[in-house]
């Protein structure tokens, strides 16, 4: 989703900007552009190309400053193109960058027509740049407090004004925005990955807040115009962490960090304790009769995969719902019940909003499980297991993911044990089970070079099929987003059960059918749909445990996971079909880490 970098200092920004930009690439975007001010004129350059293009051209025109903004674009109103790419300008005196959406920008857009501006683009953000035209008084800082007042919407911004040289004014409601502090310098930027290597001396904005950035002044004011104090937080550089080492991906490394990855999140934990999830979780636990997870994308799937885990081990019924569709929906609250939102990011727009609903209904219990401790998601929720992925580069999520199922068992044994349904010998034995994970995820990334040999085959496939049952049901659904996100495969997931249903009218002899095929309570019943996929003529492709009876036969291809993992088993079954979209993707030549049309962070609804 869209990156905001800006920076003022003594120095040129140019270098720091790109840095800046190429840091947020894994977000996803469709353009680029960099604003300097340069010789007391305001100059860009903007690209529907990669940032690196965007280097290229900005070191043909010469271009360097003190102040400046730049942005990557992932489009919303109007198309990927360079007269759409930020920043945008009004009438050559303000420059601004924008993520998030502007919902009554056709009133103010015909406003401002009135008023004589002229549009060269379809955006929602050129109306925010003439709005803060229309109303410049000389100081950028006061006019922003006034014109983000006229805004409805989503919105961080980073202006400038060629009349003040040394002067970046931001501002955010509803989508992230960092301060970096430097010696003499300061910065602002999406995230603080953006300013890796620069600083790690970061302030959190908060909802409202508008901040005045100058060589030696970071002023923050809330919305309400009140000066307020926000805590300087070191946030150590992530550089190393997002170096790909000897990966060609960030997919595939962040594939085979998954050990450590899980090993992190788990980590320190002996024994089964509410407090795990923060202060006061035993009394809520207790307390709640039912649970509700909100999620998007992949972390849905890990709330569904969780919803099996809570409900057979603790006996707590759960609801799992899509975020975007919660938040609108009329729902029956619930006071009593648990609200945990799982997200990656902490910054996914319609789960904050599903949570805001929520909590506006009255259900005050909130929990996140999430990716980054200092999120929105974390602020906003009274309970939180941060997961200890580590940073995660690739759109199509992966060590996010495992990471987060790691921590839904947790909370599993955790609810189970608040209501006195966990023994000491059934803690033990997943505690157990646990601390094997990654020893037993390692044994599970060998099977890499079988896993690329059926890749060639489903590279030159347009449609694929997964199937899985009970809690494997969640990990075909999972299997079937990352094929189509990487490789543009189209690829649906079915309970096995539902395959008469309606998927069997699409297997034919050319259709590759994946089976996620544990050796569980339901082997049998999944046999005999993968019978009903061999009568038509479909090709299987099945993940089967060392201990099943599926056996290789013609149009049966079989790959073995080296143990059975019982109830973990959906942990270790997603990573062969995280492997197998990979290597997919690499055979077909599409770019892995950064698919077409997606991002990684999706800050607006
Ligand atoms: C985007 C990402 C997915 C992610 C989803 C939810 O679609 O590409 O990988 O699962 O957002 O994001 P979150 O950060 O809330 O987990």
């Amino acid at each position: 989703m869209c990156g905001i970098v800006a920076a003022v200092a003594q120095i040129n920004v140019t270098p720091i900007l790109l840095e800046g930009l190429k840091r947020l690439e894994y977000r996803g975007y469709d353009s680029c552009g960099v604003a300097l001010h340069i010789d007391g004129k305001l100059q860009r350059s903007r690209s529907t190309s990669r940032v690196a293009d965007l280097e290229a051209q900005v070191e043909k025109a010469h271009l360097s400053g003190f102040t400046g903004i730049a942005h990557t674009r992932w489009a919303t109103h109007g198309a990927p193109a360079t007269h759409n790419a930020h920043p945008h300008f009004s009438r050559d005196r303000i420059a601004l960058v924008h993520n998030g959406i502007i919902e009554n920008h056709d009133e103010l857009r015909a406003e401002l027509q009135a008023a004589g501006y002229h549009f060269e683009s379809q955006t929602d953000t050129e109306v925010i740049a003439h709005l803060v035209n229309h109303m410049y008084n000389g100081d950028l800082f006061a006019t922003v407090q006034q014109a983000v007042r006229r805004l409805t919407g989503a919105y961080a911004i980073a202006v400038f004004s060629v009349d003040e040289p040394h002067r970046v004014v931001a501002a955010r409601q509803g989508s992230p925005l960092i301060v970096g502090v430097g010696q003499g310098q300061n910065f602002v930027a999406s995230d603080a990955m953006a300013l890796a290597g620069t600083t790690d001396q970061i302030i959190y904005l908060e909802e409202g807040d508008v901040v005045d950035l100058q060589l030696q002044r970071v002023w923050i004011v809330d919305a309400a115009g009140k000066a307020v104090e926000r805590e300087v937080k070191t946030v150590h550089a992530y550089s190393s962490a997002v170096e790909l080492g000897p990966y060609q991906h960030y997919m595939q490394k962040e594939i085979f960090e998954q050990p450590r990855a899980i090993a992190d999140t788990l980590e320190g934990i002996t024994g089964i304790m509410p407090e795990l999830f923060g202060d006061g979780a035993f009394n809520v636990f207790k307390q709640i009769d039912s649970v509700l997870i909100l999620a998007c994308g992949t972390s849905y799937y890990a709330g569904l995969t969780a919803k099996y885990w809570i409900e057979s081990i603790a006996k707590i019924p759960v609801n799992v719902e899509i975020a975007s569709e919660y938040r609108y929906r009329d729902s029956v609250p619930n006071p009593n019940s648990l609200v945990v939102t799982i997200s990656q990011s902490g910054e996914t727009a319609d789960t904050l909003a599903a949570l805001k609903h929520a909590r506006g209904q009255g259900m005050q219990h909130t929990l996140t499980i999430c990716n980054v401790a200092t999120s929105a998601m974390v602020r906003e929720c009274a309970l939180a297991y941060i997961t200890r992925a580590g940073v995660e580069v690739g759109v199509a999520s992966t060590k996010a993911f495992t990471t987060q199922l790691a921590a839904l068992f947790l909370l599993t044994l955790a609810l189970a044990q608040s209501k006195g349904r966990l023994s000491e010998e059934q803690e033990a034995a997943h505690l157990k089970a646990m601390r094997h994970l990654p020893a037993a995820l390692q044994s599970v990334l060998a099977l890499e070079p079988h896993i690329v040999a059926w890749a060639e085959a489903f590279a030159r496939k347009e449609n694929a099929l997964f199937l899985g049952r009970g809690i494997h049901y969640p990990i075909a659904l999972e299997g079937a987003l990352k094929l189509k996100e990487i490789t543009y495969i189209h690829a649906e997931a079915y309970a096995a059960g539902e395959l008469k249903h309606g998927p069997l009218a699409l297997v034919t002899e050319e259709m590759p059918v994946v089976t996620v095929a544990p050796n569980d309570a339901l082997i049998e019943k999944l046999k005999s749909n993968m019978q009903e996929v061999r009568a038509r003529g479909g090709q299987l492709y099945v993940f089967a445990d060392a201990d099943s009876h599926i056996k290789s036969s013609e149009g049966v291809h079989v790959i073995r996971l080296p143990e059975n993992y019982g109830l973990l088993s959906p942990i270790l079954h997603v990573v062969p079909l995280q492997l197998l979209s990979y290597h997919t993707a690499l055979a077909r030549g599409t770019d892995v880490d950064k698919p077409r049309n997606l991002a990684k962070s999706v800050t607006v609804e």
